[in-house]
């Protein structure tokens, strides 16, 4: 193998490596950004999540009526009930590909 094909194969390797890294960040940036509200579980039961009137999205109902792209569009821009802003936007503060990952997370709630 040339030194050409070496370095190639190891910029390559390196980059399925940082994409299932970031692939399995939802979880770690579900937690860090989500759970304070939604709860671990999805489940909205947090004393901040009752107060926000988070649903519980393991219910089938709830996840029926969440679109994936109403959902991404919600998480860029937060969303706002009574003139209040419930839950912040996120479009700077995390990628589109994490926001998608999230949502697909949230997915994986239901019951
Ligand atoms: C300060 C509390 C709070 C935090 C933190 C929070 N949310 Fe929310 N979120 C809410 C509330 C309240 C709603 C509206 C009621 C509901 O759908 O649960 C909501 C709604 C949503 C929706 C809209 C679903 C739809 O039907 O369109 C999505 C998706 C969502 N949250 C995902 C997230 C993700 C992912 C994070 C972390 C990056 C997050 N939320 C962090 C409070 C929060």
């Amino acid at each position: 193998m040339s030194i050409k094909q070496t370095l190639l194969l190891v910029a390559a390797s390196w980059l399925v490596a940082v994409t299932n890294l970031c692939a399995a960040d939802a979880p770690a940036n579900w937690s860090k950004n989500c759970a304070s509200c939604h709860a671990m579980d999805g489940s909205g039961s947090t004393r901040m999540g009752r107060q926000v009137g988070a649903k519980d999205y393991r219910d089938a109902k709830v996840q029926a009526e969440m679109k994936d792209d109403a959902a991404l569009k919600a998480l860029k821009d937060g969303i706002q009930a009574k003139g209040k802003e419930v839950m912040k936007p996120f479009k700077d503060k995390l990628t589109e590909d994490e926001l998608k990952a999230l949502v697909a997370h949230m997915r994986t709630f239901k019951k």
